[in-house]
Formats: C-alpha cells, structure tokens, sequence
C-alpha cells in the first residue's frame, strides 16, 4: 500500500529499507525520502518502521 503519496513509497519500500539497515526514520527519509514533502505519511512510516525494528531486534535476540 502507498504510505507517502507524494513521493510514492510503499509500505513495501519502507519494510526493505529496514531490512537493508536503516533504524531510523531520518536514515529511511535521506534514503526514500517519505515525508519530504507535505509530511502527512510521518505517523504511519513511523509506525510502520518501529513494527519492522522490532522484528529485527527480536530476530537478534533469537539467533
Ligand atoms: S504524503 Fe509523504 S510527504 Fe506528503
């Protein structure tokens, strides 16, 4: 699903970029650049970046 309509990013994008090591919405937004526009997407990319951090963390602590 779209999460930032202005540039176009996807929930998709969002959940790659994590996995390829960004943790921080300041890293995701220099490398997709969500919320560089209106800023209306920053809750749901926020949300949706501490949902996948929390699955890497707990994928850590489990390996
Ligand atoms: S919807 Fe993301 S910056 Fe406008």
């Amino acid at each position: 699903m779209y999460v930032c309509l202005c540039k176009g990013i996807t929930d998709s994008q969002l959940r790659d970029a994590v996995a390829e090591g960004s943790t921080t919405f300041k890293e995701v937004k220099q490398q997709l650049g969500v919320g560089a526009q209106c800023g209306k997407c920053i809750p749901l990319a926020l949300a949706i970046l501490a949902e996948e951090t929390a699955k890497t963390a707990l994928y850590y602590e489990v390996a």
